[in-house]
């Protein structure tokens, strides 16, 4: 394994623009073979990073959703009916173990109870998968890390990860980028001139601003995203702002005019 991290994969990587040292981190963790936690609201970048990080380090990715529905054999594998004959499969978590490539577990609290037992001699310093159905316990090759993301702010009580689990993780807390990150980030993606993005990034602010109030969650920086592009395609900005940042947010009508009232203070 080349355990070196330079800039030379970076010109083919996804975008990503750092808000501050979460490059530093991950790379020296996954040079340590630790395993990385990232914590953010939605639409943050921590998709993007991950893709990003994958590309820079030269690891393939392997990324799963995960859901309540998710079982430790949706990520290891299963036996499988294929031609009159049964085959054993491998799942994405064990395919990143046995390749040494970055496997990315998005939303994991929602996963159930059995997968973060399985997580957890991966992601401490024995760094094995057991696999009970073929007797085999594979030790992670070179290369392997495990990403997990989780968004505290959406799991009831009963859905947070337990201190076992966490204490295994090196976390990154991830929050929506300052303005003068967001607002090249909006540029580099939707392709609307930077004077056209400063209020759309002004008026996110002011919505985010209100979480907690009226809303459960602010306004994200992919919703800022997808309203300059609507307008760099043409669509009128009132418009592009109310199905892109207004809509997305609430169903309520009150709190959608208080929100079309920041508009107007914003915009005039
Ligand atoms: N720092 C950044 N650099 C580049 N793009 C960014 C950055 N932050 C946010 N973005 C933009 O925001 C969009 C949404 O980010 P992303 O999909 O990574 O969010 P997320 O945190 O994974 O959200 P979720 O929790 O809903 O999965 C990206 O597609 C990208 O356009
Ligand atoms: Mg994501």
């Amino acid at each position: 394994m080349d355990g070196t991290f330079d800039l030379k994969g970076a010109a083919d990587a996804p975008f990503y623009l750092p808000q501050g040292d979460e490059c530093d981190i991950f790379a020296a963790a996954y040079r340590n073979c630790l395993p990385v936690l990232l914590k953010g609201p939605t639409g943050c970048g921590k998709t993007r990073f991950v893709a990003h990080m994958a590309a820079r380090l030269g690891r393939p990715l392997y990324t799963v959703a995960c859901h309540d529905d998710l079982s430790a054999a949706d990520l290891i594998g299963r036996y499988l009916l294929k031609g009159g004959e049964t085959v054993w499969v491998d799942g994405p978590l064990t395919r990143a173990v046995r390749e040494g490539a970055i496997c990315y577990l998005d939303e994991v609290v929602e996963a159930r109870k059995d997968v973060t037992v399985v997580l957890h001699p991966l992601t401490d310093d024995r760094r094995i998968l057991p696999i009970d159905r073929t007797g085999e316990e594979l030790e992670a090759a070179p290369g392997f890390m495990l990403v997990a993301s989780y968004n505290p702010g959406y799991q009831n009580i009963l859905k947070t990860l337990k201190p076992s689990t966490r204490q295994r993780f090196v976390s990154l807390d991830f929050t929506f980028p300052k303005p003068e990150h967001e607002i090249p980030v909006v540029v580099r993606e939707s392709g609307l001139a930077e004077d056209r993005v400063k209020p759309l990034v002004r008026l996110a602010n002011k919505f985010r601003a209100l979480k907690g109030q009226d809303l459960e969650e602010g306004t994200s920086t992919r919703l800022v995203v997808y309203a300059a592009t609507l307008i760099a395609q043409g669509m009128a900005p009132d418009r592009a702002i109310r199905a892109a940042m207004i809509e997305p947010l609430t169903d309520d009508e009150d709190t959608r005019r208080g929100l079309l009232d920041l508009v107007t203070a914003v915009f005039g």
